[in-house]
């Protein structure tokens, strides 16, 4: 059975004071949730500080990035050892305004996705299709390429720490989301490409999470779906109301 894990994304969004504050907040909300594995990735700035409210609770901390290297002369960059230091056991690669703003290519993630995985970080892996390449019936095509170049290399071990999130680039911030048919059309898909790279139990015991315009009002659809077990949400994180409504999804 796999465990659902309902992840936040602030993005660049939040202080240090208001991320410790949003922590305590969330702590309160959803205390005693214990069904349902729970991760928040505020900005670089306010892990550590945040780290110390979450610290030994139900609630994870991630990071919505890092580089390859463990040292050296990467101006602005930060790697696993010192996000770990920082208390995170996760971090979001691959996310698609890294792809797409960033200019973030397959194989640079996959460089990112190894390094997470030796440094015992759990990877939050993200996929996913433009809308012109769906509309021109690519995004499948697209889906299967950015899987098998992000997670080449990895062993059926290494992917005990993978999660893969499936964000639909036209469903992004945009209010626009996958219907729950579509979006399980796709992370059926997924699994069976898993299935093809790995095999059928690393597929049966991967998380796939759900993104793009995920909220209250549409996460208890999208969650009835076989394949989809969980959410990376963005702009409905940024409330504890909000995202503890989608954390009970029911
Ligand atoms: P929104 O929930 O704001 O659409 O963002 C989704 C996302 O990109 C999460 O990583």
């Amino acid at each position: 059975m796999r465990k659902p894990l309902i992840a936040g994304n602030f993005k660049m969004h939040k202080t240090i004071n208001e991320v410790v504050d949003y922590a305590k907040g969330l702590m309160n909300s959803v205390q005693g949730v214990s069904d349902r594995d729970i991760l928040i990735c505020p900005p670089f700035t306010a892990l550590s500080e945040v780290f110390k409210i979450i610290e030994g609770s139900h609630i994870a901390l991630g990071a919505q990035n890092m580089h390859y290297e463990s040292k050296g002369a990467f101006t602005g960059e930060l790697s696993s050892e010192m996000l770990r230091d920082a208390g995170c056991d996760s971090v979001i690669l691959g996310h698609s305004e890294r792809r797409h703003i960033l200019k973030e290519e397959d194989s640079f993630i996959n460089l990112k996705v190894k390094k997470a995985v030796e440094s015992n970080l759990r990877a939050i892996f993200c996929v996913g299709e433009l809308l012109e390449e769906r509309e021109g019936e690519m995004a499948e095509a697209v889906v299967k390429r950015q899987i098998e170049l992000g997670l080449k290399g990895l062993s059926e071990t290494d992917m005990e720490k993978i999660v893969i999130a499936y964000e639909p680039v036209w469903a992004i911030g945009t209010g626009k989301t996958a219907s729950p048919d579509d979006a399980q059309t796709m992370h059926s898909f997924i699994r069976k490409t898993i299935v093809s790279l790995f095999n059928t139990n690393v597929a049966e015991s991967l998380v796939i999470q759900y993104g793009g315009s995920v909220k209250p009002a549409n996460i208890n659809d999208l969650m009835a779906m076989p394949d989809i077990d969980g959410a990376l949400v963005g702009g409905a994180c940024l409330e504890v109301d909000s995202f503890s409504k989608i954390i009970t999804f029911t």
